[in-house]
């Protein structure tokens, strides 16, 4: 089976990251440098997605523009020797078709992604938060080892988790999985932003997922959870309910899921990401007085 299609969420308000994020969008915001959903879609067509469904909303017209081709500016570095910044447009032509269909209300991720609904038309597919990067240096190919996964068990659903701290559990969906320390699990429930000392492990839910359409059908019988809001993590847990097999893939070691969701992980994600920079990383760490070869991470 082949899936060439990610639905891309970023219709959420951002509250999290106000003043910041008043007029522009949070998957917009600077990180290195490229804007955060620019490395998602970097990453997604690498893993072999043809075409990306962004589920978009009020004030998030800047992502549209920032993934059409801006002839006259191309022109433009053209006509005034500024060829040099052209490479920096290539993301432009990837091979990639892009959709976009409106989320009218921000009901919730869950909600977010039954708008995808019509458009993925009964096929199995990826879903891929906008403001969440994985990886720093090198493309990551989880998404394409959670598709393998998915073929090859015939899940419902593949959901990629990452270990986190305990007193950060709360801000996730958190994983309870039937066989603890594996790389990959059957789902025996999943829980969201539970009370961190009575999460069932230290698993969040890190950004991606592979669905069958069968989530459609569990979205829309799921009524509004945390927060007032139709939750994702309360759809997967109706499936794992119904019996259908759900599977957790830990991300590989030395990978990690940059959160751009509140500012403690967004400062962390611009910090590395500067420190990261192959022209100006080693400069940056001699200013700070940190070791220039060092290598950042948790
Ligand atoms: P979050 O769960 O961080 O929600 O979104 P949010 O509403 O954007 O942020 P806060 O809580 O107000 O700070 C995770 C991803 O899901 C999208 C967001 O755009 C983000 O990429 N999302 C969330 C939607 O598309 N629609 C929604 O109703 C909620």
């Amino acid at each position: 089976m082949t899936i060439d299609l990610a639905v891309v969420p970023v219709a959420g308000r951002g509250t999290r990251l106000l003043p910041l994020t008043k007029s522009q969008p949070k998957e917009m915001l600077p990180v290195g440098r490229k804007p955060v959903v620019q490395y998602v879609v970097e990453e997604l067509a690498a893993c072999g997605m043809k075409r990306i469904l962004f589920v978009t909303g009020p004030g998030k017209t800047a992502i549209e523009n920032h993934f059409d081709i801006d002839a006259e500016l191309i022109t433009h570095l053209r006509e005034n020797g500024k060829e040099e910044y052209l490479a920096q447009l290539s993301f432009e032509r990837a091979d990639v078709e892009y959709f976009y269909v409106r989320q009218r209300r921000q009901l919730g991720l869950g909600h977010a992604v039954l708008c995808a609904r019509r458009f993925v038309n009964g096929n199995s597919f990826v879903v891929a938060l906008g403001d969440s990067i994985l990886g720093l240096n090198e493309r990551s190919r989880v998404v394409e080892v959670m598709i393998e996964r998915f073929t090859a068990t015939a899940a419902a659903a593949v959901i990629n988790f990452e270990e986190v701290p305990r007193e950060e559990i709360g801000d996730y969906g958190v994983a309870l999985p039937k066989q603890e320390n594996a790389e990959v699990f059957e789902l025996l429930d999943i829980v969201e932003k539970p009370d961190p000392a009575r999460a069932p492990s230290n698993l969040a839910v890190a950004g991606r997922y592979v669905f069958s359409p069968v989530i459609f059908d569990a979205l829309a019988e799921t009524p509004p959870g945390k927060g007032g809001e139709i939750q994702l993590t309360d759809a997967i847990r109706r499936l794992i309910r119904d019996g259908r097999k759900v599977i957790g893939v830990r991300m590989p070691p030395g990978e990690k899921r940059y959160d751009i969701g509140h500012f403690e992980s967004y400062f962390r994600a611009v910090v590395e990401f500067a420190f990261a920079d192959p022209q100006y990383g080693e400069k940056l760490r001699r200013y700070f007085g940190l070791n220039p070869h060092a290598t950042v991470g948790r």
